[in-house]
Parts: structure tokens; sequence; C-alpha cells
């Protein structure tokens, strides 16, 4: 035998011995190949089991650039106003379906699921309502029909909905609007009795969506966690149909820092040891410039938001509020900000991307 035959009959049971080792002591005898890498948002997130997703607006569909990226990389996405009171409820008697229903067609034709924003805000109200006059007893028929009407609508096509938004103070306090006290559906002084109401007209009108609450500076722990968690521990002991949390996380750069970041691990774990999901529903991490170094920490923070939710097991949702900066609501509502999606304003992938996709 040639020294090269001995070394290579070596080499060859060192190789058979290692894969002896790394299949599990011989058991598997097919040789393992290393799953492929994902080449987009969706298919990672597949692999965790969350849904990666998108707020999105029809009118934005016919930009081809748009629809390519919202189609391939997301397996979600989230009517960014199309489906609120204002737009869709815009009469007394008139609904108008027509930007929802666009968002559903290019779900269903892209196999995305879609997750329904919002039934019960206090922002976007139409005056019609605001200026109606109405007594508690009407306004409590006004919200059940409209809870009624656009849940049946979208049964068996919105998987689930944020049944009521943004309804705490920071303080923890109930905010002030025309569903709790100003008049209220009934409930004025009552606490979350107004919000309990609405779950279970929700549920009554589509049994098979999940119901959400949505809130926005509730993702540390804080007053308004706290009084999110009350209500949520309180619900789930007494049955009320509430099936998970969404935090919306429009935050800047002074998010990243340990004690936050542990202080949002912490909250997600309190609220996923009452059995709720933990929806990640509105992120966005705004900027002033978009230096290489401002790009470099949005990337970090936006990878170490999105391991905190591939880390806890109930966290389902991993979505962002818009996806290109070409239409972000950030530069209207933050004069002075931008820059705070993904993908920049010629679609191009954003250090941001890589990093959500190496994470997930
Ligand atoms: C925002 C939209 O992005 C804007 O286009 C619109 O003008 C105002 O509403 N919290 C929410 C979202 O729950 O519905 C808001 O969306 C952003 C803050």
């Amino acid at each position: 035998m040639s020294t090269k035959t001995s070394g290579l009959r070596c080499a060859a049971l060192i190789a058979f011995l290692a894969c002896m080792l790394a299949c599990g002591g011989g058991s598997n005898t097919t040789v393992n190949t290393p799953p492929p890498t994902p080449q987009t948002l969706r298919q990672a997130a597949t692999a965790h089991g969350i849904n990666v997703g998108a707020a999105a607006d029809s009118q934005y569909l016919s930009d081809s650039g748009y629809a390519m990226v919202l189609g391939t990389e997301y397996s979600q996405l989230q009517a960014e106003n199309e489906m609120k009171f204002g737009i869709i409820h815009p009469g007394v008697s008139t609904y108008d379906f027509t930007g929802g229903d666009a968002l559903v067609a290019f779900a269903q034709s892209h196999t995305m699921a879609v997750r329904g924003h919002t039934l019960v805000w206090h922002n976007e109200v139409p005056t019609w309502v605001t200026s109606g006059g109405y007594t508690a007893p009407q306004l409590s028929t006004i919200l059940q029909d409209h809870i009624t009407n656009v849940m049946q609508h979208y049964a068996g096509k919105v998987y689930g909905w944020d049944v009521v938004n943004e309804a705490f103070n920071d303080d923890g306090t109930l905010r002030d609007t025309i569903w709790y006290d100003q008049p209220g559906i009934g409930f004025a002084g009552l606490g979350t009795e107004y919000i309990e109401q609405t779950f279970h007209w929700a549920h009554a009108a589509d049994p098979s969506a999940k119901l959400y609450y949505n809130d926005y500076n509730a993702e540390p722990l804080d007053a308004k966690s706290d009084a999110i968690y009350a209500m949520a521990k309180d619900f789930k002991t007494r049955g009320v149909p509430l099936d998970g949390i969404g935090f919306q996380l429009h935050i800047d750069l002074t998010f990243d820092n340990p004690a936050t970041l542990a202080s949002l691990t912490s909250n997600f774990q309190r609220f996923a040891a009452l059995g709720l999901e933990l929806h990640i529903t509105e992120l966005d991490i705004r900027l002033q410039d978009s230096s290489s170094a401002s790009l470099a920490a949005q990337a970090k923070l936006y990878g170490e938001i999105a391991a905190i939710c591939v880390q806890q097991p109930s966290c389902k949702v991993f979505q962002t509020w818009g996806f290109t900066d070409k239409y972000s609501w950030i530069p209207g509502a933050f004069p002075g900000w931008g820059w705070a999606l993904p993908f920049d304003a010629n679609y191009q992938k954003k250090p941001a991307y890589t990093s959500i996709l190496n994470a997930l």
C-alpha cells in the first residue's frame, strides 16, 4: 500500500468517525446537508413560525418596486390606514372596503396573512360619529355594528384584529375618548369594562378571528405596560377573549441600551406567561440622518429586537410600519426624522435588512 493510499484511508476514517459523532452516534446513516440559507425575510421567519409583516397601503401597489418587495419578502401585511373607522365607515350607513379589499386580494395572490387594524381607536373617527351628538347607548350600537360589519366582511380573510388600539395613557390611566367616557359606550368611569365589551362583540362577530390589544410606549416594563398587563391578566382570568398583545415599537436609537432591551425581554416574558401571543406590530427605528454610522446603529437595534422575538416562543409577528423609506409615516409625524425602515426609498436593502435577516 502506498503512503498516499494509506493517507487517504486514514483521512476517510477520520471523516467517518467525525460524521458518526455529528450524526448522533451512528444511528443516522444518511449524511445531513445543511438547510439552504434563507434568501428572503419570509423564508427566514417561517422557520421560526413567525409572520414577518409590513403595514401597506393599496395606493402603492401599482408601484412595481413596492409590489415586488412586499410580495416576495413578507408573509403578512396589515392595512396602514384603510381598515380604520374613518376610511372604512365614512358615513352613517356607508362602508368603503375598496382599499382593504385590494390589500386582501394582493395578500391572497402572494400567500400572505392579513392582520386587521383597527376597530376601536380614539383617532381617525369620522366626523359623522364625533359630531353626531350621540348618547352612550347610541354610540354603543354604532360601535357594535361597526365591529360586526367590518369583521364579518373580512371573516376568513383577516386572521386577527387589533380590536382596541392605544386605550391607555403613558401613566397607566385610561385615555379619555369618545368610546370610553366622552361620552363613551356606557361604561364611563368603569376602567377597562368598555374594552372588555368590545372584545366580546368582536368574538361574537367572527369567532375564528384572533383578537389583540395594541399600544405604544408599553414595550419595556413601565406604568403603561403594567396597566395593560393588569388588564390582560384580568381578562385571561375571567375568560374575556383576548389572544395577544401588539407592541407597536415606534422607537429611535435611544432604545438601544442593555437595560431597555432587558426590560423588553422581561415584559414579553410576563405577557407570554399569561398564555398570550406577542406581536411586534409597528416597528420602525427613526433616524435624524442617513450617515453610515446611523444606518449601522439602526441595523444593530433592528437585529437585537428581531433576536428578542425569535428567542421568545410566544412572539408570533415581527412587523414593521411600512418597509420602504419612500412611504414611511415618520417624516410627517416626526419632523426632522426619517430613514426608519429596512429598505431605502429606491427599494435597496439597507444594513437593517441584513441584520433582520441574520437574526431571523
Ligand atoms: C398612522 C399612519 O401611518 C399614517 O399614515 C396616518 O396618517 C396616521 O396613522 N399608531 C397606530 C397607527 O396604531 O395606526 C398609526 O398609523 C401610527 C401610530
